[in-house]
């Protein structure tokens, strides 16, 4: 069968790794847009509620699933489960990996394509963000420009997976993670010091909860699967590579908090830095390709933080890649028996094409439209407000009431046990959210997504 699988080399190894998924585009190109168009404050506290009700049990399940049968998501569901039903389930997973990252490959090409960008100066006269949304479809046009940086950056990933669990992702999260910590500091002290940021700080501070509507709750809840990285195994997979000595509720803690903190510090230092210079905080997927040049532009020593900031972008993008490509590898090597390197270049390859559609959306594919979407924007929408929140109720509903929560706790026991003589209180709640909580609200964003929750709201106030 296949080679012997491999295992973090530490705790903390895993830690930065998992941090490092769960740090992406999610953090710092998603999250303040839609806090921005969402009323800021008042979203962020929803967000955070969801993160911490939901999210945190969902990924306390994921990691444990796959640390329980050192498998994949396919082989987990079946190992737990022994029926075809659940493994189609963890099939899903690796199906929303491969679409996931096809488009997510195209906005980190944009974001590396955008470092070049700022070191040749191209930014430096921009007055208004009509005339650097110009500047984007410019380069969007441009095939060599669009399908040149895609490829770069699928390139990058291929080459750290394909180097493996130790000697890859644990060595590459151990090198970017702190590497992106110092390039956001920086970029926060640049932020809160210009005149006028206080502004960008009250805007993300203090809720207005006038703005906050159903709608923005639903995305808060959707957004705490993306930017968690759940829903499709990624942290299963991750799991997986865990042994029984190290503590999950521990690890997820420090995950989400990481997550948490990054999104915020992220929000903060672009908030005060769009207020500073005048921009619009709602300027929703363009915030950061066409508002950000411009407050570049503007601020002192500007040329320098653009390219700082995109060297950030890009590599919180690379660690979420890196295990989106992951996911896909270890079900080919673990289910197929291939050999890990063959998995890597056959399927980095495979997504990478798979890619060109979501890349040639800004292109020449801008009018052909699927469902009235683009294909960037549909495998966005299929992947973010389908696969994932379906996985995740799934998820949930498997590790509560298929493999049964008590079974599920001495599993959970495992390298924790002062956890859970110090924090009963925290199993019991667990227990109860991933029962009930998660399922129920998981399953209402659902709904949602597929446009069934507003048509049922009708026909019953009719
Ligand atoms: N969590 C990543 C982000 O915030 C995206 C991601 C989703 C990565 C699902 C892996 C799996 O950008």
């Amino acid at each position: 069968m296949a080679e012997k699988r491999e295992h973090w080399g530490s705790k903390f190894g895993f830690i930065l790794a998992a941090a490092g998924s769960a740090i992406g585009l999610g953090n710092i190109w998603k999250f303040p847009y839609i806090a921005g168009e969402n009323g800021g404050a008042a979203f962020v506290v929803v967000y955070l509620i969801c993160i911490a009700i939901i999210g945190l049990p969902v990924l306390i399940a994921e990691i444990l699933m796959g640390r329980s049968t050192q498998r994949n998501p396919v082989g987990a569901f079946k190992k737990l489960s022994g029926s075809p039903f659940w493994t189609v389930v963890g099939g899903m997973g690796v199906l929303a990996g491969f679409i996931i990252l096809s488009f997510y490959s195209v906005v980190a090409g944009w974001s590396l394509g955008y470092i070049f960008e700022s070191i040749r100066g191209a930014f430096s006269n921009f007055t208004t963000a009509t005339a650097s949304g110009d500047h984007f479809n410019m380069l969007t046009s441009k095939l060599s420009w669009i399908i040149g940086f895609h490829g770069l950056f699928f390139l990058i990933t291929i080459c750290v997976v394909y180097a493996g669990v130790n000697k890859g992702i644990e060595r590459g999260s151990k090198i970017m993670m702190p590497i992106l910590v110092f390039l956001l500091v920086i970029l926060l002290i640049r932020g809160l010091t210009l005149p006028g940021s206080n502004e960008g700080l009250r805007f993300l501070l203090y809720p207005d909860w006038s703005k906050i509507s159903g709608q923005a709750v639903l995305i808060a809840l959707g957004h705490a699967f993306f930017t968690l990285s759940l829903g499709m195994g990624a942290m299963m997979t991750y799991g997986s590579y865990m042994s029984d000595k190290d503590s999950i509720p521990g690890a997820a803690l420090q995950i989400v908090l990481l997550d948490t903190v990054i999104a915020l510090l992220a929000g903060l230092a672009i908030f005060s830095a769009v207020f500073a210079t005048g921009q619009d905080p709602a300027a929703g997927p363009g915030l950061i390709f066409h508002t950000l040049p411009v407050v570049f532009a503007k601020i002192p020593g500007g040329h320098i933080f653009a390219f700082l900031f995109f060297l950030l972008l890009t590599i919180a993008a690379l660690t979420s890649a890196i295990s989106l490509l992951e996911v896909v590898v270890a079900f080919f090597v673990d289910e197929r028996g291939w050999k890990r390197h063959q998995a890597v270049l056959v399927f980095g390859s495979v997504t990478f094409l798979l890619g060109i559609p979501s890349a040639l959306s800004y292109n020449i594919m801008i009018n052909v439209q699927i469902f009235g979407m683009t294909f960037f924007d549909l495998a966005d929408f299929l992947a973010s407000n389908i696969l994932l929140p379906l996985g995740g109720f799934c998820i949930s509903i498997f590790v509560a009431w298929i493999w049964g929560v008590d079974r599920a706790l001495v599993k959970l026991k495992n390298g924790a046990e002062q956890f859970f003589e110090n924090y009963q209180w925290r199993v019991t709640a667990w227990r109860f959210f991933l029962k009930y909580l998660s399922p129920v609200l998981i399953f209402i964003v659902l709904l949602q997504s597929m446009g069934l929750l507003t048509r049922i709201i009708d026909w019953i106030t009719k």
